[in-house]
């Protein structure tokens, strides 16, 4: 299989970073006994593993969301501040178990800082009120003499922690939330909780509930588009056939397509897509089994073909440039984490290489790229809920994008062979003098189910060579199963 890629100097605008964000919730073991676990030899006086966040800066998280996910809809902040032994223990009624309330508001603020992420805040439309959102808004962004931010203050925090993003609601389409309502009902709690916000910190922006569902999606932009920033989008894939699950990225690039174009229609352009929880989620139906008392883990054992798929998602980010400027992998550690701890030990799946090859080895600037390879139709049986199946044309065996680095005058070309046999590229680099070698980074195994675990924490990694380049067109052979990072040093 021949592939023709060309890559143009033509710059088409700014990746921006915070596509490369992160999710944590509430949920089976992501918080504790995941980031945060007091008794663990590996964490630091705070509890905070010192491992993961080691892990994590070497990926740089830009923004990390936070409580939930559904947890955030029957969450009430005050319950996670003040001394610690004075938190009440309440049951965890929508993922089980108890929940301690010993990592809360301050202790997530200060989980960002270390890791230098933006934290983004998702308030309670569940069982929550305005009342709390802007209180919450209060204790963590104003300087006031007033009782939020004062016992912010008394809580050993002076300076105001200055969050930036706020999401009202969590997924309150679905009849899963609590909190559900109509579009129509969301839209007005939408623009109440926006106004009201806003108008207590107007450097605030604000991420409304997307349902990846035109009528859904169209209520809400009609109704408060001009008072939000972010709409936000959901998806989960996973096929019990390898070309299910790498396809279901052309499945999302599709959704993601289809609310930009509702976004274009009504002249939003202000509004940005922030795609807050995506990830393979193979085992829906499944996930209370293996649990301890009923607890939800959903600890989803990440293969060589869910890195592919990450690194699938991140290429069609970088062709949504404009639109795309948000993202959260759901989620970081554990409950469909891209790392998975075992008492002391972490593993790292293919999912987190997969944002170590984009992450390290892309740039920020978007470069026009065309590929004209072979493609393939699809109807694939996913597990996830809701979307027993999809019917795709012309999916393509080989993708990729071209990125710009503008610090280290370095031209990236991330190519993605998903194909099961090897793949000869012929790379059309006209008009871009490169220097007369470039490093490479690949993301690959022998098999798709090929993965990392405690016995072998390093079968799949990243592996780098350096190739003989020249001016013009070369020719490149792409690994089975691989996505490849080509760093090219301009002249
Ligand atoms: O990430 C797990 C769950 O999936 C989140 O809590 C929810 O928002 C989504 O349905």
């Amino acid at each position: 299989m021949q592939t023709y890629v060309r890559v143009k100097p033509e710059k088409l605008g700014k990746i921006n970073d915070m596509i490369y964000g992160h999710f944590t919730e509430h949920l089976g073991r992501c918080i504790y006994d995941g980031i945060f676990n007091e008794k663990s030899s590996k964490s630091d006086s705070r509890g905070f593993r010192i491992d993961i966040i080691e892990a994590v800066k070497k990926i740089k998280c830009p923004i990390l969301r936070w409580p939930g996910g559904n947890f955030a809809s029957a969450y009430h902040w005050q319950d996670g501040i003040g001394p610690v032994e004075k938190r009440p223990q309440l049951l965890n009624y929508i993922w089980g178990g108890v929940e301690s309330n010993r990592f809360g508001t301050d202790e997530f603020i200060q989980y960002c800082r270390e890791l230098g992420a933006e934290p983004y805040l998702a308030v309670s439309l569940g069982t929550g009120t305005l009342d709390e959102a802007i209180a919450w808004l209060e204790y963590c962004n104003l300087d006031t003499p007033t009782r939020y931010a004062k016992m912010r203050r008394e809580n050993g925090h002076s300076e105001p922690y200055r969050v930036k993003y706020w999401g009202i609601g969590n997924e309150v389409y679905g009849p899963w939330q609590v909190g559900h309502c109509s579009a129509a009902e969301y839209a007005e709690k939408l623009r109440q909780y926006t106004q009201f916000m806003k108008g207590v910190d107007r450097s605030i922006k604000v991420i409304a509930v997307g349902a990846d569902n035109p009528d859904w999606d169209m209520t809400v932009l009609k109704h408060a588009g001009h008072l939000i920033d972010y709409i936000s989008i959901h998806e989960y894939h996973g096929s019990d056939d390898y070309f299910g699950t790498v396809a279901s990225v052309y499945y999302c690039e599709q959704r993601l397509k289809l609310l930009e174009s509702l976004i274009k229609h009504l002249r939003l352009d202000h509004v940005k897509i922030s795609f807050d929880e995506w990830n393979i989620w193979y085992k829906i139906s499944a996930e209370r089994e293996g649990s301890e008392k009923g607890t939800v883990l959903i600890e989803e054992p990440y293969a060589l073909k869910d890195g592919l798929f990450a690194a699938g998602i991140f290429v069609v980010m970088h062709r949504m440039n404009d639109t795309v400027q948000m993202a959260n992998l759901a989620q970081m550690v554990n409950a469909l984490g891209m790392i998975k701890t075992k008492g002391d030990e972490i593993v790292l799946t293919p999912i987190y290489h997969a944002f170590d090859l984009f992450v390290n080895h892309t740039g920020r600037t978007r470069l026009a790229m065309d590929i004209d390879t072979q493609r393939y139709d699809i109807k694939a049986r996913t597990f996830v809920e809701g979307r027993n199946s999809f019917q795709l044309k012309d999916v393509p065996y080989i993708d990729g994008s071209a990125t710009y680095d503008e610090r280290r005058s370095v031209l990236s070309v991330a190519l993605i062979n998903y194909y099961q046999k090897e793949a000869d590229i012929r790379l059309d680099l006209s008009g871009l003098e490169v220097k007369k070698k470039a490093d490479r980074y690949v993301l690959t195994g022998s098999a798709p189910d090929e993965m990392n675990d405690f016995d072998n924490p390093d079968r799949i990694h990243l592996v780098s060579d350096e190739l003989a380049t020249g001016t013009g067109e070369m020719n490149l052979r792409l690994a089975p199963m691989s996505a490849s990072v080509i760093e090219f040093t301009l002249e």
